[in-house]
Order: C-alpha cells, then sequence, then structure tokens
C-alpha cells in the first residue's frame, strides 16, 4: 500500500498527515493523530468523507458504476456465481473449491432446523408484528440456543466461526419463513436439507403439509440473484452498525441483529417495500406519474429506489435487476401494471433537471421489489428478504474486522453545542 504525505496548517502549526491508498487509486489522509497533535477533530455528520476502516472486501467505485466483491465483478458473480458461492467468496475471501463449497452445503442443511422451544417464540409475537421486528429478535433467541456456536469475538479458531457463519446464514432464513407462517397463522414447515438454500426457503414458506409447493426454476432462479446482488455494499449504514456493535467485541449473532434493525429503516432496505407502496399509490390512482415527480421535486416526498450516497453514475445492481424484471415477469407470465410506472417514473426522472443536477439514478430498491412481489414474496417481508441477502456481507465485515490487529472499540466524537456550565435549580425556585 503506497503512502504520501499531505500538510495541515491549523493558525500558524503545520502538521504532516500521511495519505493511505488502497488498491483501486483511493486515497485517505490519516488522522489518527490529529487531536493529540492540535487538539482538533474533523467534523463530518453521516460520514459522507471518512472511511471508518480498511477492507479487502467489496469495492465500490460509484462515478464508474462498479461493485466487485474480493475484486469480481458483479455482473460475472450474477452471471456465473450463486448466492452459497458467492457468501463463500465475502466471509472466506476465495472462491471455495468443491470440497469447501461441498462442506459450507453441508453446515448449512445440518444448521436449517430450529430448536423445538424456539419454535415456539414465535407464537408470543402479535401476528402484525413488523417482520424485521421479529427477524431481529430472533436472531439473539437463536444465539441462546447454540451459545457455543455463536462465534465470540475472542474465538479464532476457524472451525468454530465456520460452523457460526453456516449456522446464521442458514437460520435467518428458517426464521424468516416461519415468521412469514405466523403472521399468516399457517402451520410451521421443517426444512428439507435435500432442497438447496433458495429452494429450501420458498419450501418453507410456501408448502402446506398436504401439498408441498413446487418449486419452478425461474422463482428460483430470480430470488437466489436478488439475494446475490444484496450480499455486500461496503461500509452501508446496516454494515457500519454491525462493525461499531463488534468492535465492543459483541458476538456475531448479536452483531448481526443490530444490523437487522439499522436496515429496516425506509432510507436503507426499509425502501424496497415504500417503492411498492409509492408504485402502488400511482396505481390507485391517488396521483400521476408527473404528479409524484412533481410533489418530489417540491421536497414534500422522496422517489424511493433513487439515489444512493456513493453511486452517481447508475447502481449495477438495478441495472442487472431491470433486465431480470422484465425476464422473469415474462416468463412468469405476469403482466404487473406497477413495472410499466416503474419504467415511465424512470424515463421521466433521469431526463428531469431536479434529478440529473443530483446525480439520482434508480438504486437497487427500484426493481428488486417488482420481481419478489412477482414470485409471490409479500411486501412486508421485502426488507427480510434483503437481511437475509445482507447476512453473509456482516459476517465477513464482522470477521475482518474481529481478525484486524489492534482493532478499538469504535467511538466517535461530537462538537458539543448545548449550554455551557449551569448550576442546578432547586424544584421550589423554578416557578
Ligand atoms: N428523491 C428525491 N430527492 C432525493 C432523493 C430521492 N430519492 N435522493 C436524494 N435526493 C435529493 C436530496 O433531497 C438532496 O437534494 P438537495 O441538494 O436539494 O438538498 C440531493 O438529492 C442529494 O441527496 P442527499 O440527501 O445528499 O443524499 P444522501 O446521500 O444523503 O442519501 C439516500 C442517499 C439513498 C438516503 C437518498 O438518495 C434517499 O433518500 N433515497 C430514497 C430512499 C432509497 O431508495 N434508499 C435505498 C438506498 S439503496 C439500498 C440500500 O443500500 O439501502
Amino acid at each position: 500500500m503506497a503512502t504520501r504525505a499531505a500538510t495541515l496548517t491549523i493558525g500558524d502549526k503545520k502538521i504532516d498527515l500521511p495519505v493511505t491508498v488502497g488498491s483501486e487509486g483511493e486515497a485517505a489522509i490519516d488522522i489518527a493523530k490529529l487531536r493529540a497533535e492540535t487538539g482538533h477533530i474533523t467534523y463530518d455528520p453521516a460520514y459522507g468523507n471518512t472511511g471508518a476502516c480498511q477492507s479487502a472486501i467489496t469495492f465500490i467505485d460509484g462515478d464508474k458504476g462498479y461493485l466487485r466483491y474480493r475484486g469480481i465483478p458483479i455482473e460475472q458473480l450474477a452471471d456465473k456465481s450463486d448466492f452459497i458461492e458467492t457468501a463463500f467468496l465475502l466471509i472466506f475471501g476465495h472462491l471455495p473449491s468443491r470440497a469447501e463449497r461441498a462442506r459450507f452445503d453441508g453446515r448449512l442443511a445440518a444448521d436449517a432446523h430450529i430448536h423445538e422451544a424456539f419454535k415456539h417464540h414465535f407464537e408470543g409475537f402479535p401476528s402484525d408484528a413488523p417482520p424485521m421486528a421479529i427477524l431481529s429478535a430472533m436472531i439473539n433467541t437463536a444465539a441462546c440456543f447454540a451459545t457455543v456456536t455463536y462465534a465470540d469475538p475472542d474465538t479464532h479458531d476457524p472451525e468454530a466461526f465456520e460452523e457460526a457463519a453456516a449456522r446464521l446464514i442458514s437460520k435467518v432464513r428458517t426464521i424468516a419463513a416461519y415468521t412469514y407462517r405466523m403472521t399468516k397463522g399457517l402451520p410451521y414447515i421443517y426444512p428439507d436439507p435435500k432442497l438447496p438454500y433458495v429452494a429450501n426457503f420458498l419450501h418453507m414458506m410456501f408448502s402446506m403439509p398436504c401439498a408441498p409447493y413446487e418449486v419452478h426454476k425461474e422463482v428460483e432462479d430470480a430470488l437466489a440473484l436478488i439475494l446475490l446482488l444484496h450480499a455486500d455494499h461496503e461500509q452501508n449504514c446496516s454494515t457500519s452498525t454491525v462493525r461499531m456493535v463488534g468492535s465492543s467485541k459483541a458476538n456475531l449473532f448479536a452483531s448481526c441483529a443490530a444490523g437487522v434493525c439499522a436496515l429496516w429503516g425506509p432510507l436503507h432496505g426499509g425502501a424496497n417495500v415504500e417503492v411498492l407502496e409509492m408504485l402502488d399509490t400511482i396505481h390507485k390512482g391517488g396521483v400521476t406519474a408527473e404528479q409524484y415527480l412533481e410533489q418530489v421535486k417540491q421536497k414534500k416526498v422522496l422517489l424511493y429506489g433513487f439515489g444512493h450516497r456513493v453511486y452517481k453514475n447508475f447502481d449495477p445492481r438495478a441495472k442487472i435487476l431491470k433486465e431480470s424484471s422484465d425476464k422473469v415477469l415474462a416468463k412468469l407470465g405476469v403482466k404487473d401494471p406497477l413495472l410499466d410506472i416503474a419504467r415511465r417514473l424512470e424515463e421521466l426522472a433521469l431526463k428531469d433537471s431536479y434529478f440529473v443536477d443530483r446525480k439520482l439514478y434508480p438504486n437497487v430498491d427500484f426493481y428488486s421489489g417488482i420481481i419478489m412481489k412477482a414470485i409471490g414474496i409479500p411486501v412486508n417481508m421485502f426488507t427480510v428478504l434483503f437481511a437475509i441477502g445482507r447476512m453473509p456481507g456482516w459476517i465477513a465485515q464482522w470477521k475482518e474486522q474481529r481478525d484486524e490487529p489492534g482493532g478499538r472499540i469504535a467511538r466517535p466524537r461530537q462538537i458539543y453545542v448545548g449550554p455551557a456550565k449551569t448550576d442546578y435549580v432547586p424544584l421550589e425556585s423554578r416557578g
């Protein structure tokens, strides 16, 4: 890693700060000694200019629209890989050999079931509880049922870690399916170890005890593609949350449960639900696409599924999903008017100076919801699907942080703007 120096002048004091350059040429001024040497801190609300770690997992070039996992372009993975292979790549840093893949698949199959006592926890939730709340709570519950394999940060045993990673990736899918079954008052369907990852999820979601769900290849492939495209996205809000929580040496399950909560928000993973609701409102005649965009420009509403902190050209995941949505809907013979509305909104927005000037393009959430709807995933489960997809990325990032020598607890500073020292006023003197 090449280094050079930057000079900072504050008043009459000058200090040299090292510049760290990443393998793709991204340069960062290393301010680790700034406060000690100058008494100053940096101020960067929402961290738009702050590199919080060095990472070898995912590379994004937002201006060129590149996304690579461990150096491999997302387009190649989408075309040639599958979700589990990609998960392994992210977590362990290389594509699995045949033996590694077989071992990992074996662990996923063995870990898919959940403890019978754990199953009863679902009934404690009201049937209209938000699935993301259940998911987060249940990831911590899962750790209570497997205390030996929830990946203690101080345990560097690779076997134990692989077991914990597989357990989490496998269980999150069972928890998601059981959540759906509970909210619908349907009997739980046990995982089938003979089925591959995504087919097993669809089976647990949609089979009935006397009527197994027939998994269509198109549906399985479309869902697998969605999961793969969501598998990691470097230091976004939920991943930074996982790292933040993990930096206190919280275990893998606790850290990822926190990631679920961060992902839930409508500006992040929750946007896929908002997109569908927005398209639905337009479809039901509440407003036209043109009127909706007018409201967006007046800052009354957001155009959900548009814009990104990092991508300022296009989101490569959205490009892949747009093509996929056309194919999936055609193959399934689904004619969804919401897809036409989405296309119309995109067409109008991409030639409107409000969006062009601000470099706002469709993001991954713009088309993913349409595909999930077409394959029968209920809207309130969309963000849960995002969480299943993102799990390998969170695990990889947690591991990378844990393995870093000399890692410290994350602890940002602040600029205090409250009152200066003020004396306490007793109640009887307050009026
Ligand atoms: N609709 C309307 N205006 C927007 C949008 C949008 N979707 N996104 C950004 N803007 C405007 C924003 O108001 C600001 O305008 P101005 O310069 O007049 O103040 C300008 O564009 C720059 O935006 P920003 O607020 O600096 O953008 P950000 O980097 O802070 O936020 C974002 C990124 C993704 C939160 C935002 O674009 C947004 O709210 N999008 C809608 C929600 C969404 O689709 N989220 C999913 C993100 S991708 C999946 C994921 O990783 O979670």
